[in-house]
């Protein structure tokens, strides 16, 4: 049992198995942690996201909603009234897409795939965005590389994702819940024994967002932007295709 807690998932290989192991294993207790673990401050976070898709560039478009889980971000985007699009919702955990089924539009197609090869053609969509996936990619060059393929020139890409804030007291508070509070409340209600460790850990082991940024301009992305929201817990990355 220890040795689950304490568990740590190396990039490579091995980590895509374990990731969607997590993630269909949480899946009927995600939507509920998720916002609980917030304090519902994710919806607020997604609505962000969205705002820096600028979709309004073509309401019409596809876009696409990659490591989508239970389709949160994508329904985001097509309740947005002049949205008049769609949106592909891919993700390789099939329990996450069947368990945000029942909340999803006419709008949304939900696919079953890997975000490291997608089954889309090159130049497919106009816009991209990616909720809290990013980090548990095992090998980030390769998904930034696919994101750079399916998406057309011009296209924007929206990164969603936990950092670690700037401001040391915030940091120290920061420290305090993810790596005490939220594993124990995570262990208790997902029934999982390790997955709410992973998640510190896995904030822990990304690359900051300067990194980041230099990884996807390595990728062929342009424009690469990022900012703090919510003191610096959750980050915005924009690229450019
Ligand atoms: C933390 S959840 C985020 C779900 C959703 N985007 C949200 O905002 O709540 C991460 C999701 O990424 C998916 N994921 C991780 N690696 C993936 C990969 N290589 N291909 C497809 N999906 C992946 C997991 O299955 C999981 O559903």
């Amino acid at each position: 049992m220890n040795d689950l807690v304490n568990r740590k998932i190396p990039d490579g290989p091995g980590k895509e198995v374990q990731v969607q192991r997590i993630f269909s294993e949480i899946a009927p207790r995600y939507d509920l942690l998720n916002h609980l673990l917030s304090l519902n401050i994710d919806k607020i976070w997604r609505k962000k996201a969205i705002r820096a898709l600028e979709w309004e560039r073509k309401n019409t478009g596809r876009y696409l909603d990659s490591c989508a889980g239970t389709f949160d971000l994508g329904l985001e985007l097509v309740r947005q009234n002049a949205f008049a699009g769609l949106v592909v919702s891919s993700d390789f955990a099939l329990p996450m897409l069947k368990r945000g089924l029942h909340k999803i539009t006419s709008e949304i197609f939900p696919v079953c795939g890997d975000a490291l090869c997608m089954p889309f053609p090159p130049g497919t969509f106009d816009g991209a965005m990616v909720g809290f996936g990013i980090r548990n990619l095992a090998d980030l060059e390769a998904g930034f590389g696919d994101l750079a393929r399916v998406l057309r020139p011009g296209a924007r890409l929206v990164i969603l994702e936990f950092s670690v804030p700037p401001n040391w007291i915030l940091r120290k508070l920061y420290h305090f819940y993810f790596h005490n509070v939220l594993p124990i409340v995570g262990r208790i209600l997902s029934g999982h024994a390790w997955a709410y460790t992973y998640l510190p850990e896995s904030v822990r082991d990304f690359p900051d967002p300067q990194e980041l940024g230099k990884k996807l301009l390595k990728a062929g992305f342009k424009e690469v932007t990022w900012r703090f929201i919510t003191g610096g817990v959750v980050t915005i990355h924009v690229a450019v295709r």
